[in-house]
């Protein structure tokens, strides 16, 4: 069986995300979507509203799982039987880092190879952070989040 890590913070999960983790389900038997506790970037979110969220957002895939994460990447995809790991690529400038992170996570570990997904070019320039100035601003969220997502950063910042 083919299972395939999909990692992030995912503060909260956007269309974006969405996009990658649809289109690495129709690629392997199994996607886990890894959601990191990342306390370093002080999430909107808790984790478990981000693990809710994410649930929510991809229930219906039924070859997705979602789980919190708090160890290092390459340690939760062993513990969890997945020899992939699937990022998305948005614009050039992501590449710099994710090309860090790649040879760090081949150097902890070999057997887990790192595949990339091309955002389409209307998610080029979505990030979870400017996700949530829209929302701060009372701007219009059409399009850039699932409909869940929409309703609890709403919530956050009536
Ligand atoms: N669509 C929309 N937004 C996207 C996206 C896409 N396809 N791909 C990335 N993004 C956004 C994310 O939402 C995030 O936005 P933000 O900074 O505004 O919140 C930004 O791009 C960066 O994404 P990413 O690089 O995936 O960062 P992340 O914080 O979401 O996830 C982890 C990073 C969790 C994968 C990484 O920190 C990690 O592996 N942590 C575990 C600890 C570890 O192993 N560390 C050492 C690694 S060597």
């Amino acid at each position: 069986m083919k299972r395939a890590l999909v990692p992030g913070t995912f503060d909260p999960i956007t269309a974006g995300h969405l996009d990658v983790i649809t289109r690495a389900s129709q690629l392997v038997d199994e996607i886990i979507v890894g959601v990191a506790a990342s306390p370093k970037k002080s999430p909107l979110f808790s984790l478990e509203e981000r693990v809710a969220l994410a649930r929510e957002a991809t229930k219906a895939l039924p070859n997705v799982r979602v789980e919190p994460f708090d160890c290092l990447l390459v340690v939760f995809a062993e513990e969890i039987g997945a020899n992939i790991v699937v990022k998305g690529l948005r614009a050039i400038t992501d590449f710099e880092y994710e090309f860090q992170m790649t040879a760090l996570n081949y150097q902890l570990n070999q057997a887990i190879e790192t595949i990339f997904i091309m955002s389409p070019p209307q998610y080029m320039y979505l990030s979870s952070s400017i996700v949530r100035e829209i929302a701060c601003l009372h701007g219009d969220m059409d399009g850039f989040v699932p409909e869940c997502v929409r309703a609890a950063l709403e919530a956050k910042f009536a």
